[in-house]
């Protein structure tokens, strides 16, 4: 038997003014996608930006519905609309953002398990990792790459 043991950096910045240009700018857009949001169940509402290779900004916001398991988080809407529009077209990095009924929340939000599966499939199909941009109100967290956020995924080629 032999331990093995990960690794996980993570990028914080004190506030958006410390960001690159870019990656302000996703920030922002997603922040503009949130308010945007169908929420009138959790009144939680999620802004995601994605940025593509060929410099294209596609953003979306999260869709619930009265039967809550056909609701859809931000980051798949964003992400499953790119990848319609864009085929052959790889992710470079997603803003994520969201606020409730007070304003935009502290802590970066974290996608959940099933948009960190559905990413970590894009960062395969294209070979490119994706930067995360989890923006809470000022805190900002950077993660090179989803897998990062999703160790010892299932993906192409893990059934054999
Ligand atoms: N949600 C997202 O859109 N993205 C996340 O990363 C976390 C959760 C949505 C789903 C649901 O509409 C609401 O937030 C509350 O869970």
């Amino acid at each position: 038997m032999r331990t093995k043991e990960l690794r996980i950096l993570v990028y914080e910045y004190a506030s958006e003014q410390e960001l690159a240009q870019a990656d302000k700018q996703l920030v922002q857009s997603a922040r503009r996608a949130a308010s945007g949001a169908y929420a009138p169940y959790s009144h939680f509402c999620v802004g995601a930006s994605l940025l593509l290779a060929n410099g294209e900004v596609i953003s979306g916001n999260n869709q619930e519905n009265a039967a809550f398991p056909a609701g859809l988080c931000a980051e798949r809407v964003a992400l499953f609309y790119a990848q319609a529009q864009f085929p052959d077209v790889p992710v470079t990095a997603l803003a994520v953002t969201a606020k409730n009924e007070q304003g935009f929340i502290v802590e970066p939000v974290k996608p959940c398990g099933s948009c960190r599966q559905a990413l970590v499939e894009s960062e395969y199909r294209f070979n490119q990792p994706i930067r995360l941009i989890l923006a809470g109100e000022t805190r900002i967290e950077v993660f090179e790459g989803v897998e990062t956020l999703l160790p010892f995924a299932f993906k192409p080629g893990s059934q054999g």
